[in-house]
């Protein structure tokens, strides 16, 4: 298939008009949100939301996220419990995804089959102006082959997707850079099932006492399975392996520096992520790549993706990481980092 390639700001209504017409007849545009780009398809039609799966390679149990533009989603969900009515005028429009018990109008295939449906108002100007002008929400997961770092940038839309979808815009920038925060709102308390630019703690602010579920931290027993599906896959994964080193930050830096000369002594090339501050104790490895400043956490949750698949652009068979605290949006970092080492964490 030909992909249709658009660069444009949000004011550039032909083009997003031009989108919608996608949209509405049924085929599929990857735009850009404040979190990452999203694979869009008409929510309301199965056979749109099929293209999704295909497109990406996506496992059909994992289920999508439906996108909105406006408060009214009483068409789509059964009920809205108070405490999701709660989240919802706190965070929307914003990187914050809430579970709720789905209505008949939402297609089997978009939930995977389960009974919630999770749905989001995202805040980036193109994402609300291409819902509202095709008039139905939009099904969108991150607009990335399965498996990949979600993409922040339209470079990497089309490293991914090209020839896989009918269209591509692109434009603003993701600022969150990484995935909104999912939680489920249907029980007494919130759940959080995927960490993200809306933090526990602000959701703490809200609602109060916030869970964690189990598989946020691949703490599941054996058999048990995390209840948002798709934290059970593997993600983020760049080619070479990548091993977190975690501890005080002397030893940390030791490590690193005795692992990169390890692969060196056995012609082994070494890639580090670290933060701005310490690139300069990393000179031996082959590639140093800045996730940004120690005190800026939230410009590390930015660059991380994008990092990630800098490394792959490089030929390194070993990679290492520094890790984060896990406060704040740290928890969301620490979450895709974990993901993209398969949990290969070492402390030292
Ligand atoms: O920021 C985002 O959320 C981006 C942008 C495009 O909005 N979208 C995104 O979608 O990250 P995706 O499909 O890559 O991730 C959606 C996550 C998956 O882990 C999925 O299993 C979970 O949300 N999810 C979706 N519907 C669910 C449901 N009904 N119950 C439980 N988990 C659900
Ligand atoms: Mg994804």
């Amino acid at each position: 298939m030909k992909t249709k390639i658009v660069e444009l700001n949000a004011e550039d209504q032909q083009l997003l008009k031009k989108a919608a017409e996608v949209i509405k007849n049924d085929g599929t545009v990857v735009f850009p949100t404040e979190t990452v780009y999203g694979l869009g398809a008409n929510a309301l039609s199965a056979a749109a939301c099929e293209k999704i799966f295909i497109a990406k390679g996506r496992p059909q149990d994992n289920p999508l996220i439906v996108h909105v533009a406006d408060f009214d989603i009483q068409d789509y969900v059964l009920e809205v419990p108070s405490l999701a009515q709660k989240l919802m005028e706190a965070f929307w429009p914003g990187p914050l995804t809430i579970i709720m018990k789905k209505s008949s109008r939402i297609p089997e295939i978009v939930t995977a089959g389960l009974p919630n449906v999770a749905l989001r108002m995202p805040q980036g100007r193109t994402a609300r102006k291409l819902i509202e002008y095709a008039g139905v929400p939009i099904a969108a997961p991150s607009a990335n082959l399965s498996g990949r770092p979600s993409p922040t940038a339209m470079t990497h839309c089309i490293e991914d997707l090209d020839g896989r979808v009918d269209m591509i815009i692109g434009g603003e920038s993701c600022e969150v850079g990484l995935e909104s925060t999912v939680v489920d709102a249907t029980g007494d308390k919130v759940v959080i099932l995927r960490p993200g630019g809306v933090t526990k703690e602000m959701l703490e602010q809200v609602v109060g006492e916030t869970l964690l579920d189990a598989g946020v931290q691949n703490q599941l027993s054996d058999g048990e399975k995390p209840r948002a599906p798709g934290m059970k896959y593997r993600h983020y994964a760049p080619k070479a392996p990548l091993v977190i080193i975690l501890g005080e930050q002397e030893n940390v830096m030791a490590e690193i520096n005795r692992r990169i000369h390890e692969c060196h002594q056995n012609s082994k090339r070494t890639g580090v992520l670290c933060t701005e501050e310490h690139v300069g104790f990393y000179k031996d490895s082959d590639c140093v790549i800045s996730l940004g400043s120690l005190g800026t956490p939230g410009i590390i949750a930015a660059n991380l993706f994008d990092c990630l698949r800098e490394f792959d652009k490089m030929e390194l068979d070993h990679l290492f990481s520094v890790g984060f605290e896990e406060t704040g949006i740290g928890l969301a970092i620490m979450n895709r980092l974990k993901k993209a080492a398969g949990h290969q964490l070492i402390e030292v």
